[in-house]
This record gives C-alpha cells, sequence and structure tokens, in this order.
C-alpha cells in the first residue's frame, strides 16, 4: 500500500487531484457548465440520482470536444433505492440518462443506518459491477463502522469514500483510516459552499503570502492532504481558477495551520451519518 499515489486506491484505481461538483448545474445551463468544466480539463466529473441532473452530465458530457474514455463520471444510488432490485434498475437508469454503455464509479449516497439496507445496496453495486453495468464501486458519507461491516459482508472493499471536509471540518481520523485501507477521500462541500471558511484570516494571510485566492488555497490543502476536492463552480472563470489550484504547494506549516481551523460542530449543516437519512 505505501508505494500507491495518494490519489490511488488499494486496487490501483486512480482519481485525480480535482473533480467537479454538480449539485445544483441542471438543464441547458447545467450541461454547458459541465462542458465548460471539462473543456477547461476536469476529468472527474460527480452527479447523484438525487441531484436531478444526470442528464445534464450526459448531455454535457457529450458535448465536450474530448474523447469520454478520457473522463471518469460518478453518480450514486439515493436512499429509496437500497433494496436489491431497487438498486438494479436505479443503476441501469442513472446509466441510460448518463448515456454510457458502463457507469465508471458508483457511490451509496448515505448509509442511511435507521433504514439499514446499505449492506444490501452494497451487494447490488458489486452485483452491478460483476456484470460490467459499472466499473468502480465505492460509498459516500460511510463511518468506519459501516465500511467494516460492508467489507465484512462481501470480501469487497469500496474504492472511494466522499464525505462532509472543509477547514471546518478537516475529518483527521477518516482520512488516517481511509488511508490505512488504501480507500480515497473525496471531499464534498471542499471550499465550505464559499461561505465562512473563506473568510478565515488564516486562510486570507497564507492566500496574501502565495498571491492566490482563498479557494485555490483550500484546494490546496485538500491536495496535500491527499483528499479529491470535488468544488462545484457553474462559473467558467470560478472552473479555470480552482483547476489552477492544482499548480499550488503550500508548507506542511500552512497545511496544519489550515486543519487547526477545524471544530467539533464544523458540519454545514448538521449531517452526522450516524443519524441523518435522505432518501
Ligand atoms: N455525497 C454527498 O452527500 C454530497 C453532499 C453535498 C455535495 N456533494 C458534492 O460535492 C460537490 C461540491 O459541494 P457543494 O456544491 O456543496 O459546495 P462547494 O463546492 O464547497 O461550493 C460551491 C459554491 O462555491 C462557489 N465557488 C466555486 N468556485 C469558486 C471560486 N473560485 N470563487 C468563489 N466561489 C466559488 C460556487 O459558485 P458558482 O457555482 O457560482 O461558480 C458555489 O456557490 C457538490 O456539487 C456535489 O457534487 C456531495
Amino acid at each position: 500500500m505505501t508505494e500507491l499515489s495518494a490519489f490511488t486506491a488499494h486496487n490501483g484505481f486512480a482519481l485525480p487531484p480535482q473533480g467537479l461538483g454538480t449539485y445544483n448545474l441542471r438543464g441547458e445551463s447545467g450541461a454547458d457548465a459541465v462542458r465548460s468544466g471539462i473543456e477547461q480539463g476536469y476529468r472527474l466529473i460527480d452527479t447523484a440520482f438525487n441531484y436531478e441532473n444526470e442528464g445534464a452530465v450526459g448531455w454535457g458530457v457529450a458535448g465536450a470536444a474530448i474523447d469520454p474514455a478520457e473522463l471518469i463520471v460518478t453518480t450514486k444510488l439515493a436512499g429509496r433505492h437500497h433494496a436489491a432490485e431497487r438498486a438494479r434498475t436505479a443503476i441501469e437508469e442513472s446509466r441510460f440518462r448518463l448515456g454510457v454503455e458502463a457507469i465508471d464509479l458508483v457511490l451509496i449516497h448515505w448509509p442511511n443506518p435507521g433504514e439499514d439496507r446499505y449492506v444490501e445496496a452494497w451487494r447490488a453495486l458489486v452485483d452491478a459491477r460483476e456484470r460490467g453495468v459499472v466499473r468502480q464501486i465505492g460509498v459516500s458519507n460511510f463511518l468506519p463502522e459501516h465500511l467494516e461491516r460492508i467489507e465484512d459482508a462481501t470480501g469487497v472493499r469500496p474504492v472511494v469514500n466522499q464525505i462532509e471536509l472543509h477547514p471546518h471540518f478537516p475529518q483527521i481520523d477518516a482520512l488516517a483510516y481511509h488511508r490505512e485501507q488504501g480507500i480515497l477521500t473525496e471531499a464534498w462541500s471542499p471550499i465550505g459552499r464559499a461561505q465562512a471558511v473563506l473568510t478565515e484570516p488564516a486562510i486570507i494571510d497564507i492566500a496574501a503570502a502565495h498571491g492566490a485566492s482563498p479557494v485555490q488555497v483550500v484546494l490546496a490543502w485538500h491536495r496535500a492532504r491527499g483528499v479529491v476536492a470535488i468544488p462545484k463552480a457553474a462559473d467558467p472563470g470560478h472552473q479555470r481558477e480552482n483547476l489552477a489550484a492544482n499548480d499550488l504547494g503550500l508548507s506542511e506549516e500552512e497545511v496544519e495551520r489550515i486543519t487547526g481551523l477545524g471544530r467539533k460542530d464544523g458540519r454545514l449543516f448538521g449531517a452526522d451519518p450516524a443519524t441523518h437519512e435522505e432518501m
């Protein structure tokens, strides 16, 4: 495991350090934003059944001047589709909407432990991969106890866990656990929805020292910690600015300083996967 890069999972599956989030990108303007993101250089696109935009993502991908084989498109299985048969058809419908032969990566969106059907959902993802409908499978918002349970039940370890992660919620323990397991960490709301995080004096100072923007500093912090950030940006200027952060290097001290902004209650809307449910 030690020779693998921070962006390579236990099975050799690799991700770029940054992808494009697409929450709220819908319709023509959503498809345009996805196409623009790809043309600016994004190669990882993040959608979900529940974003109601798999069609816009598929359309944006088809309209971009690039071979779709160079892209990794991720979607997520919704909570109301955890039962085996519903999961099977939901994944097939996602595939049709995305307009692909096989979906590159499918994640279980939330474990919904109160419903307690995430093991069944995981078996459905394993089955979809075996049938060739999906290439790689992972999870989102899973705690270590959920990760252990699906692996114990099936012998299959996810390649990715996509979790809430930004300077106010740096997820130090989850990161260490994922690294040990060879599970890639993706950060959702990586720039804290461009709100309070970006007004932190430490981030503003570091940005000034590098002649960079606060958003770029936060994205460079993710990369330095081996985290794949998936900022959502409809604005092509934002997309360009965000991708340029791939060239920004921070010192260890700067990384530590930003990690130090973490708060115990730093989640953006209190969605603790131990109790939060999304259908
Ligand atoms: N797995 C899950 O449960 C889960 C939950 C939430 C989100 N997600 C995924 O994670 C993605 C990202 O999270 P998010 O959308 O919640 O929040 P985010 O990426 O932290 O923030 C998005 C906001 O930041 C703005 N922005 C982007 N780049 C900027 C820049 N350079 N300067 C100033 N503002 C900038 C965007 O504006 P413009 O759009 O106007 O450019 C948008 O308002 C989502 O889109 C989704 O794909 C997953």
